[in-house]
């Protein structure tokens, strides 16, 4: 008979699954590490030519390539294996939106190593993030305009295509929340503020969805900048204050508040702390703490920051969205 205690009987499937969900990622990263997919860039190609150009054993390529066909990265077909779109689109070295650079840090030990070290010290252990590469693949993420779309109606920020108004999106990203909302009304203008590295993503996403008149791009550290005072009518945080100390935020604020017009709307996209955690929050918190120092905050925090530099009518509006607005 199974021993164990009736009321919480062990359950191995717990502990099955706290180790397996490593293996697609690691495979996903050695076939990065080997480059099978630049072979495939041009044309479906069979597993003795892939090995060739990989310098790698055909056996040992032909197993790895028909791993990656059930992966659904790439395809088998009659003259050969194929890449997917999603591998040709993200996973080919060289071409404008290769997240493989993004796939190998989070699957390597650096990352993991500065989380042990944090852990260990309590000290910020900080990382490379990729956040360029993350920006490519949020701008092909369809499902995010509708996303988009309803936190800016839970925000009361509607389409008024009769009335010019400035959007301000710091630490834009691609920027595609923003731009849902400029897609449907086209007398808004988004100011995108990001890094050197991140703005030509933001730019590329305005251009495909023909939104380039509509946009401003701006490089800016978010921590020292400060933005036209009295000049936007509405802000977006958008997954950028958890990553962030209270102090940080308290100064980013104090810039928004500022840099917005009396009666502008600041609107923050954010995991906040509740009284029943997702695993998924606490992951991306601990992680936002080894890097800088920041981490999910609650609303309550939120509301003491933000009534503290002079915002009012402080509100949840979603799980995860919440609207202040700059007093008249
Ligand atoms: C998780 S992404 C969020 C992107 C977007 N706002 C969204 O909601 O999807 C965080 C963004 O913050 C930007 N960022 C981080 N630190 C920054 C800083 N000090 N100055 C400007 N941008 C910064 C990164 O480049 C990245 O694009």
């Amino acid at each position: 008979m199974v021993t164990g205690r009736a009321c919480d009987p062990p359950k191995p499937g717990l502990i099955y699954d706290l180790y397996a969900g490593v293996f697609r990622p690691q495979l996903i990263s050695l076939a990065l590490r080997v480059d099978i997919f630049t072979p495939l860039a041009e044309e479906p190609a069979a597993a003795a030519t892939v090995a060739s150009a990989c310098g790698c054993s055909p056996a040992g390529i032909g197993h790895l390539l028909d791993v990656l066909v059930t992966m659904n990265v790439l395809t088998q077909r009659d003259d050969g294996y194929a890449l997917a779109s999603s591998a040709a689109t993200f996973l080919v070295r060289g071409r404008p939106a290769y997240a493989g650079d993004l796939i190998l840090a989070w699957t390597g030990p650096e990352i993991w190593d500065s989380v042990e070290r944090a852990v260990r010290t309590g000290q910020p252990a900080p990382f490379e993030e990729y956040h360029e590469q993350d920006a490519w693949l949020e701008s092909y993420s369809e499902w995010r305009l509708a996303n988009s779309l309803s936190m800016w109606q839970a925000a009361v920020i509607q389409p008024q295509p009769d009335r010019p108004r400035r959007l301000l999106d710091i630490a834009c990203g691609c920027a595609i929340k923003s731009f849902a909302l400029a897609q449907r009304d086209p007398a808004l203008h988004v100011t995108c503020v990001d890094t050197a590295r991140v703005l030509p993503v933001a730019r590329a996403l305005a251009e495909r969805m023909g939104l380039l008149v509509q946009a401003t791009f701006v490089e800016a550290d978010l921590l020292t900048a400060s933005f036209d005072a009295n000049f936007y009518d509405a802000c977006l945080l958008g997954q950028i204050t958890d990553y962030l100390t209270p102090a940080q935020n308290q100064d980013l604020f104090r810039h928004v508040h500022a840099a917005l017009r009396a009666g502008g709307t600041l609107v923050l996209d954010v995991p906040m702390t509740s009284a029943q955690a997702a695993e998924w929050t606490q992951i991306v918190s601990l992680l936002l703490w080894t890097n800088g120092g920041g981490g999910t905050h609650s609303f309550d925090d939120y509301l003491n920051w933000l009534v503290q530099v002079g915002f009012g009518q402080v509100r949840q509006v979603g799980e995860r969205w919440l609207v202040a607005v700059k007093p008249g």
